[in-house]
C-alpha cells in the first residue's frame, strides 16, 4: 500500500511485483482555486476527511482487502509538513493494526518509480528529469532503491511547474497554471515573443545543466506590464512562455545524456503532463537516437500509485524497514528513495 499526502492530492495506491493493481485520489485542488495556491491547513484537513474513503477506494479498485496488505509506503517528504503529517499518521496506523513493516520514502523518487509501472524497470544507468511544481532537477540514477542518486543539477530559483502557475497567475489563467498554459498554449504561436532561455549559450558554460527559471517568469512579467503587442494574444504569450521552458528543459536533459554517456532519458513529475514537452521531448530524443519514458498523464501528477512503487520495490529489493518514530522530513533532498534509513545503509555507495 501507497499513500500520498504531501501537498494537495490524497493519493493511495496498491502495487505488487511491479504491477498496479489499484489506485484511489482525491484532490482539494478546488479549494485552494480562490487562494491562487495551495493553503497547507486546508489540505491537511481535506486530507483527514479524504484517507480512509481513499483507502477503500482503492482496495475495491483493486479488489483487495486490508488482509491482503503485505506493507506500507508512506510519502515523509519533501511537501507541506502539516499535508505530510496526515499520510504519516494514516500510514503508520495501517502498519500498527495490520502488522506489518512500513517505509517512509521520498515523494521525488516515487515520481520516478512511477513510470516503472507503465514501462518496467528502469534500466541502468538512465538520466532522469524530474518537474514537479517545487522541484526541477536532472538525476543519474543506476538503482532507483538500492544506490545513491546522483544530482546532475537542480534549480537555483523556481521550479518549471512554479513558473508555469505564476506566468498563469499574470496572464490571468487561474491555478492550477500549468494544466491552464497547456491548454491555452494550443491556440497560441509559440515563435511570438522570443522569450530568454535560461543558462544557454556560451555564457552558461560549466553551468549547462543547472536551471533558472525566475528571470523567465520576471520576462514574461515585463512583457505584460509593457502592454501586449496588439496584433498577439494571451495564447501567443502562453504559448511562447511554455517553448522557453520546454526547450530549456529538453536540451539540457538531452546534453545531460550525451555528457554521461546515457542512452536513456525518463522524464517523470507533474509538468511532464504537458503535451507540448511530451512532444518535443519525444521529437529530439528521437533525433538524438535515446529512448524516451514518460508515464501516462494520470501518472505524472501526484498520486498514491507511485509511492507504492517504490514501497514494493524497496520490499523485494529486502531494504530494512523504517523506524516507527520516524516523522516529516518537509526539505528532503533526493540522495536515496527511502528516507529515515539506518546509518549502515546510507554508509554503503
Ligand atoms: O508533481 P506535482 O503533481 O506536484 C509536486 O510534487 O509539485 O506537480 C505539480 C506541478 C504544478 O506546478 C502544475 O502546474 C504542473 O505540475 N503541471 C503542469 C501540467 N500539469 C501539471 N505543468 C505544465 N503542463 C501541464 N499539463
Ligand atoms: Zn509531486
Amino acid at each position: 500500500m501507497g499513500i500520498e499526502t504531501s501537498c494537495d492530492e490524497t493519493g493511495v495506491g496498491f502495487v505488487r511485483d511491479g504491477v498496479l493493481l489499484g489506485d484511489a485520489l482525491a484532490s482539494s485542488m478546488d479549494e485552494h482555486a480562490r487562494f491562487g495556491g495551495v493553503v497547507p491547513e486546508v489540505a491537511a484537513r481535506a486530507h483527514v476527511n479524504a484517507m480512509v474513503p481513499m483507502v477503500n477506494a482503492a482496495l475495491g479498485n483493486a479488489g483487495l482487502s486490508l488482509r491482503d496488505v503485505g506493507a506500507v509506503a508512506v510519502t515523509a517528504g519533501p511537501g507541506l509538513t502539516s499535508a505530510l503529517q496526515v499520510g504519516i499518521a494514516a500510514a503508520k496506523s495501517y502498519a500498527l493494526a495490520l502488522d506489518v513493516p512500513m517505509y517512509a520514502v521520498h515523494h521525488l523518487a516515487g515520481h520516478a518509480a512511477a513510470d516503472t509501472l507503465e514501462h518496467g524497470p528502469l534500466p541502468s544507468p538512465c538520466v532522469i528529469l524530474i518537474v514537479s511544481g517545487g522541484h526541477t532537477s536532472l538525476l543519474l540514477v543506476r538503482d532507483l532503491v538500492d544506490q545513491r542518486i546522483l544530482h546532475l543539477s537542480d534549480t537555483w530559483d523556481d521550479a518549471a511547474g512554479e513558473a508555469f502557475d505564476k506566468v498563469a497567475r499574470l496572464l490571468g489563467l487561474g491555478y492550477p497554471g500549468g494544466p491552464a498554459i497547456d491548454r491555452a498554449a494550443r491556440d497560441g504561436d509559440p515563435r511570438a515573443i522570443a522569450f530568454p532561455r535560461p543558462l544557454t549559450g556560451p555564457q552558461a558554460r560549466g553551468q549547462e545543466l543547472e536551471f533558472s527559471f525566475s528571470g523567465l517568469k520576471t520576462a514574461v512579467a515585463r512583457y505584460v506590464e509593457k502592454g501586449v503587442d496588439p496584433a498577439l494574444t494571451t495564447a501567443d504569450v502562453a504559448a511562447s512562455f511554455q517553448e522557453a521552458v520546454v526547450d530549456v528543459l529538453v536540451s539540457k536533459a538531452i546534453l545531460a545524456c550525451r555528457m554521461h554517456d546515457v542512452s536513456t532519458l525518463v522524464i517523470v513529475g507533474g509538468v511532464a503532463a504537458n503535451g507540448r514537452l511530451r512532444a518535443s521531448a519525444e521529437e529530439r530524443c528521437a533525433a538524438a537516437g535515446l529512448q524516451l519514458r514518460v508515464p501516462p498523464m494520470r501518472l505524472c501528477t501526484d498520486n498514491g500509485a507511485m509511492i507504492a512503487a517504490i514501497g514494493d520495490l524497496l520490499v523485494r529489493a529486502g531494504a530494512p524497514d523504517s523506524p516507527r518514530d520516524f516523522s516529516v522530513d518537509p526539505a528532503a533532498v533526493l540522495h536515496r528513495a527511502q528516507l529515515f534509513i539506518p546509518e549502515e545503509v546510507l554508509a554503503s555507495p
